[in-house]
């Protein structure tokens, strides 16, 4: 470095923590040197979401959030976005890097989270990681919901129609809050003026706050790896973990080879399919929004359609299951759990046991939906291996995560399809599958046969 410029990195210094925040964070931040294929979704994910944030910004320069009709009959909303696609110069690519990016954030952040479960990343010390992680997920699925109003097409109205009315299902508070939702009777241009101001700013600004709290819980425990062994164990002389190279610039090579192939992937979907089949962007939302024509079948995005299956599965039969499932729990909990499960069991089962009777299963249905994305935040402490990693686990874990993944993907597969009777028992075995990975944990976990830990990583 030149003397000048040194001079002004210490000036720096004198006022900013530069140099300390790049050492601390990048070139003297050790990482597990056996990171491998999964380890690419955490910097994609960032990636992702700077792709949505510059494209938005440029988005919002010419979109209006306005139900009104134009001169041509057509809805100011509709009409800004079809303007940009057609008239704004670049416009195509800024809204398909936006609409396509939406569903690349999930496929990134989902294999994310698989990583997570493969390799006990939730595990002591990195609770509070994956706790961060999970909020992440909601705000996403809330910003993912109210951006998909903003087009002002058949499905952004009749899907938040549906959602929306979904509150209405809660007893007493329901119906009142579902018009504060809306901000009217029905979904109207004030539900799309306050979606919007929600979708440019207030979640977004939560989301950027999560993700840094994200990542300064990482940084402050440091990251597991696919052996899931603790390389602050293992120190030399001077304090570096005998495990660990320096991020940058090992990782940094390493992320910017999956960027680079994220963003080969990721360009030729937006130049030769951009709406994914009718995945990413629903035919229907080709169709200006008409309150007065319900379409044929209404079905969310498919990174939303896993919990929607778990909705519609739950109807007023199946909530004998439900029922049988929370006594079940209870009666473990009374059983073997500390006083505290004892006690959070028992509250529980009062309140839901006798409240399926009295109230719609369709309320039910709304508490299962938003259980199955809770119940992530409970697997730090679900989960009772000795050991992290899948790689010494039995096969009792191992066979329990392949069954969750094929509900799961089987429930994503049946929420994209109109309901028939064959597809809503399917749909309730699914949920029931979901469900009971996460609840029979604690004991599966418990009586697998595990093998040991290495004390030092693995890596060739
Ligand atoms: C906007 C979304 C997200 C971003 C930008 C993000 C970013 C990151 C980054 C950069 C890392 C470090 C690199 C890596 O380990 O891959 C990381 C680690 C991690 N993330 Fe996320 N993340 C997001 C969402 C989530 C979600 C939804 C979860 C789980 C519910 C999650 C759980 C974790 C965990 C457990 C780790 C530590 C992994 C390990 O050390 O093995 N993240 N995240």
């Amino acid at each position: 470095m030149t003397s000048k410029s040194q001079a002004l990195l210490n000036w720096i210094d004198e006022r900013f923590p530069l140099t300390s925040t790049y050492k601390a964070h990048l070139a003297e931040y050790y990482a597990p040197k056996n990171f491998n294929f999964w380890y690419f979704f955490g910097s994609l994910a960032l990636l992702v979401l700077v792709i949505q944030i510059v494209t938005g910004i440029f988005l919002v320069m010419h979109y209006k959030p306005d139900a009104s009709l134009n001169a041509a009959g057509v809805p100011v909303a509709f009409a800004s976005v079809e303007y940009i696609m057609r008239d704004v110069p670049g416009g195509w690519i800024i809204r398909y890097m936006h609409s396509t990016g939406a569903s690349a954030f999930f496929i990134v952040v989902y294999m994310h989270m698989f990583r997570g479960l493969l390799y006990g990343s939730y595990r002591k010390p990195r609770e509070l990681v994956w706790i961060f992680g999970a909020l992440i997920f909601l705000c996403l699925m809330a910003e993912a919901f109210m951006g998909y109003l903003l087009p002002w097409g058949q499905m952004s109205f009749w899907g938040a129609q549906v959602i929306v009315n979904l509150f209405s299902a809660i007893p007493l508070i329901g119906p009142d809050l579902s018009i504060w939702i809306r901000g009217d009777f029905v979904v109207s241009d004030a539900t799309l003026n306050r979606f919007f101001s929600f979708h440019v700013i207030a979640v977004p600004l939560v989301l950027l706050g999560l993700v840094a709290a994200h990542l300064v819980a990482l940084h402050e425990v440091g990251s597991n790896n696919p052996d899931g062994v603790e390389i602050k164990k293992k120190k030399d002389a001077n304090g570096i973990p005998l495990d660990g190279i320096p991020f940058h610039p090992y990782y940094t090579v390493k992320d910017i080879f999956g960027v680079a192939v994220f963003l080969i992937v990721f360009s030729a979907i937006i130049f030769f399919a951009p709406e994914g089949g009718g995945y990413f962007l629903e035919f229907n939302n080709f169709i200006p929004a008409d309150p007065l024509k319900t379409p044929p079948h209404i079905a969310p995005v498919w990174y939303f359609t896993p919990f929607y299956s778990i909705l519609r599965a739950v109807t007023s039969d199946f909530l004998i299951v439900l029922q049988a499932g929370v006594a079940a729990i209870w009666v473990w909990a009374l059983l073997r759990a500390p006083a505290i499960g004892k006690a959070i069991a028992t509250a529980v089962a009062v309140i839901v046991i006798p409240g399926m009777f009295f109230i719609d299963a369709k309320f039910w249905g709304v508490v299962m939906m938003g259980a199955g994305v809770v119940v992530l935040a409970f697997l730090p402490w679900l989960d009772q291996s000795p050991v992290k990693s899948i790689r010494y686990k039995g096969a009792l874990t191992k066979v329990a995560i392949a069954i969750f993944v094929v509900a799961f993907v089987i429930l994503g597969y049946l929420g994209v399809l109109p309901p028939t009777p064959g597809r809503n028992l399917t749909a309730q075995i699914c949920t029931v599958l979901y469900f009971l990975f996460f609840a029979l944990m604690p004991i599966y976990s418990k009586l697998d046969k595990t093998k040991p830990e290495p004390e030092r990583v693995t890596w060739k």
